[in-house]
């Protein structure tokens, strides 16, 4: 067992979107903190997302990486045996909601069993006598569409999730809560919208931005007047580490901004921003155009994040119009970036790059 005297976070997808942005700032916050990242990576994992802190002098000393499936029981147990980690923040998952509809199975295993199996580890841990705490994060869509007019809702507002993405996000939910009567300590976020750089190009933002940056035209379901509530990836990390920090165990906090967009708004919205920081006039709003929608597309997503602001202090500060500009600068400047992450030989060589930083704060 390896001896910390200061804190030890494991953040499980900590390659991800969310995830490699809370690695950052947790390290950057928080100079005496380890931060141990469990990712398997899947095609959604990209190690090029954490070179720019391993590689910091300082910062990066204190990052380790372990490849490893949050489903592999025996390889958990080793990692918190050797680190008895004091905050364990859940993010790994299946999150494409188009990909569920396709193939749920993989959104069961990952979601919930994997869940299932943190929450054990973190358990036996706390039984160990060795205090640990889970901060799981979950998302505004287990609520299930939500009328227009309606008032954003509260945690209490029943859960009726229809994709086998928010069905499996709701179902981890309830194991995390079951544990908590055995004895777990445990905070579940619910999250809305996330933007901001180092986003896999499946989602929203980056689709729009990676087709337009390339003439192509920009799908778009049905009408496009879905609306969801957006915030950015800042506000979210922010949200994440003050539930973990001073969240009340067994509590649930919606983290949300208040700012809905339609799904045609936003992208127009982008292009615009495109269109006027490249000066290309190929990137105009005709490229838009709208495809069969998906089968039962939730209208909207809207919840309400009282209980955080007055429990937590939190609440979402960025200016929303500046931060999707800077996103999409950043997808401006970072074509290399969007380029990489489809190649399959771009992961291979990355996972090597991010190896040879870590040296040996890399665990096979
Ligand atoms: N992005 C959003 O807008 C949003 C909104 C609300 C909630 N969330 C939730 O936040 C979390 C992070 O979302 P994201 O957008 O960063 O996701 P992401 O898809 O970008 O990243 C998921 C990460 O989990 C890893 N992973 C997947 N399966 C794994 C497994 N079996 N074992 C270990 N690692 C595995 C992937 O390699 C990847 O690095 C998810 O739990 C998601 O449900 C996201």
């Amino acid at each position: 067992m390896e001896q910390h005297t200061t804190p030890t976070y494991f953040v499980t997808g900590g390659a991800g979107f969310i995830g490699s942005h809370l690695v950052r700032t947790l390290l950057t916050q928080q100079p005496d903190a380890s931060v141990v990242v469990l990712d398997v990576l899947t095609y959604a994992g990209n190690p090029e997302n954490l070179l720019d802190i391993a590689s910091d002098k300082n910062a990066g000393q204190h990052l380790y990486f372990a490849q490893v499936d949050i489903c592999d029981t025996l390889a958990l147990h080793k990692l918190f045996t050797r680190f008895t980690p004091q905050l364990v923040f859940h993010l790994a998952a299946e999150s494409h909601v188009d990909r569920s509809l396709v193939d749920a199975s993989r959104f069961m295993r990952t979601n919930i069993q994997g869940t299932q199996i943190i929450a054990e580890c973190i358990y036996e841990q706390i039984q160990a006598g060795y205090p640990c705490r889970m901060l799981h994060v979950s998302t505004d869509e287990v609520y299930g569409s939500i009328s227009s007019g309606q008032t954003p809702v509260l945690e209490e507002y029943p859960c009726t999730p229809t994709s086998p993405y928010s069905q499996s996000k709701l179902a981890a939910e309830k194991i995390v809560q079951d544990t908590l009567s055995c004895g777990l300590d445990a905070v579940i976020v619910r999250c809305c919208n996330a933007f901001g750089s180092h986003q896999f190009p499946e989602k929203l933002i980056p689709v729009v931005l990676s087709c337009a940056l390339s003439h192509k035209s920009v799908p778009l379901y049905g009408s496009g007047l879905q609306t969801r509530e957006w915030m950015c990836v800042k506000d979210h990390v922010a949200g994440i580490i003050a539930a973990a920090m001073h969240g009340k165990s067994g509590q649930t906090y919606n983290l949300s901004s208040g700012i809905e967009l339609a799904n045609l708004t936003l992208a127009e919205i982008l292009i615009d921003a495109l269109a006027m920081l490249t000066h290309d006039p190929a990137i105009s709003r005709s490229l838009i155009t709208h495809v069969t929608d998906r089968k039962n597309h939730d209208l909207r997503y809207a919840s309400n994040s009282s209980r955080a602001m007055q429990e937590l202090g939190w609440h979402a500060r960025c200016d929303i119009y500046n931060e999707l500009l800077a996103t999409v600068n950043w997808y401006v400047q970072n074509a290399s970036w969007l380029e990489h992450i489809t190649k399959k030989s771009y992961h291979t060589q990355s996972v090597q790059q991010l190896k040879d930083v870590l040296d040996i704060r890399w665990i096979d």
